[in-house]
């Protein structure tokens, strides 16, 4: 097994060497290789990512791990549009997929809900809508200015999302547990937008007469951002466009304790696929060894999985979950950990590591570190 690491910018590199660290730790015997592809690496060469370099990871590696993209000195984004957005076109990796699923009560960010209320999976469209890069600007620097960027949607490019979220529900053990149907949701705004969103509509209708085991439902997206805070406990499976799935799984991301916890992949079933946190290069944090891996290492969690180590993908995730409960966890959480430390706590929750503070008393429960004394709810008073 060969996976590609594509670290990148800002904390990239400093969260995917966690990742890194939990792979090695589990003796997994697969192979990893490091591409420089990055602004650094740009502004060195001039070069984003080299001439066949996507048909390279297509098809010398079974999946790809990326860092982050975005850096102050290139401001237009170019090399995070070449490499990222890249990838996701150029190995046609139409689903990026974004659990919403937290880890322990004390991380939910919701007052009344717990974690067992936040557990969904969003269905984002990778390759097109207002990602189409299609568009142009008129009158540049007159009064009478216009811009105008094109919003792309196509059948083959809807249908495709709906089937896998669908097919993703159908198996989804979640709602099995609570002895219900499997939901998805398609938002849209098909109300403004009527061609693309029609579409959209239109599509996810017939789709879903294809999954007759699943309930289909509709919400306009500014809706659905209403009812991912009011109600997150009636979402199980959530599709939509490019754009309104990228805003929303920010929204997700804080639900689940925040960008430094969110996991996500670009997929492609059944060829290489992307596995990346949600989160950016934060330049905030870059170099200060204090951002959470444990998004990075939840997307090496989906990762394993991806290639058929489901077995590794729940240890991981296992491993974060318990340091999220014990409190081993960066700042951005309420904990004190450096994130190499964070890193070495989930090795240490892996079967046969030795965990942080073994032997000692037990810390308080984790409904108790919501109190307002914690530190998390300290910062956010
Ligand atoms: P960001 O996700 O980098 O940061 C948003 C906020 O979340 C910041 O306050 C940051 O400190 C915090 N945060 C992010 N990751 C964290 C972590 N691991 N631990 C703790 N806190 C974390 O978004 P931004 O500031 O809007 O963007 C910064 C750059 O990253 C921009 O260039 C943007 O284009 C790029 N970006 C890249 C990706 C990607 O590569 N997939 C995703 C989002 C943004
Ligand atoms: C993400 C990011 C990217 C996106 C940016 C960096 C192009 O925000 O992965 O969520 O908009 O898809
Ligand atoms: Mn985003």
């Amino acid at each position: 097994m060969r996976i590609a690491v594509v670290p990148g910018d800002g904390i990239g590199p400093e969260v995917t060497r966690e990742a890194l660290k939990v792979l090695g730790a589990m003796a997994t015997g697969m192979e990893v290789f490091s591409f420089p592809w990055s602004a650094d690496h740009f502004l060195k060469t001039g070069e984003t990512v080299p001439a066949g370099a996507f048909d390279i990871l297509a098809r010398d590696f079974d999946a790809v791990l990326a860092g982050a993209f975005g850096d102050p000195r290139v401001p237009d984004g170019r090399h995070a549009d070449e490499i990222l957005l890249g990838m996701r076109r150029r190995l046609d990796l139409f689903a990026n997929i974004r659990p919403v699923r937290a880890l322990d009560d004390s991380v939910v960010a919701i007052r009344k809900a717990r974690a067992s209320d936040v557990d969904f999976v969003l269905f984002r469209e990778n390759t097109e809508g207002a990602y189409s890069g299609r568009g142009r600007v008129t009158g540049a620097g007159t009064s009478d200015e216009e811009a105008v960027e094109e919003d792309v949607t196509t059948r083959r490019g809807v249908e495709r999302i709906c089937r896998a979220a669908f097919a993703f529900a159908a198996a989804f053990e979640k709602p099995r547990r609570f002895g219900r149907r499997p939901r998805v949701l398609m938002a849209d705004k098909h109300n403004v937008q009527k061609r693309g969103g029609g579409l959209w509509h239109r599509v996810f209708c017939e789709v879903a007469t294809a999954f007759p085991s699943c309930e289909s439902r509709h919400l306009f997206a500014d809706a659905l951002a209403h009812e991912m805070v009011l109600n997150p406990a009636s979402l199980d499976v959530v599709v939509t466009n490019n754009l309104f799935g990228d805003v929303l799984s920010d929204l997700g991301a804080a639900l689940q304790g925040g960008l430094g916890l969110a996991p996500s992949g670009n997929v492609h079933p059944g060829r290489t696929s992307v596995f990346e946190p949600v989160h950016g290069s934060a330049p905030d944090l870059a170099g200060k060894g204090i951002a959470n891996p444990f998004g990075s290492i939840r997307s090496l969690g989906m990762l394993l999985a991806h290639v058929g180590r489901a077995d590794l993908a729940k240890r991981v995730e296992s491993a974060v979950a318990a340091c999220v409960a014990a409190g081993e966890t960066t700042r951005d959480l309420g904990g004190k950990l450096s994130t190499a430390e964070a890193g070495d706590a989930v090795v240490a929750r892996l079967p046969g590591g030795k965990a942080r503070g073994a032997g000692r008393a037990p810390r308080a429960s984790a409904r108790a570190r919501r109190a307002p004394a914690s530190p998390r709810r300290r910062r956010a008073e």
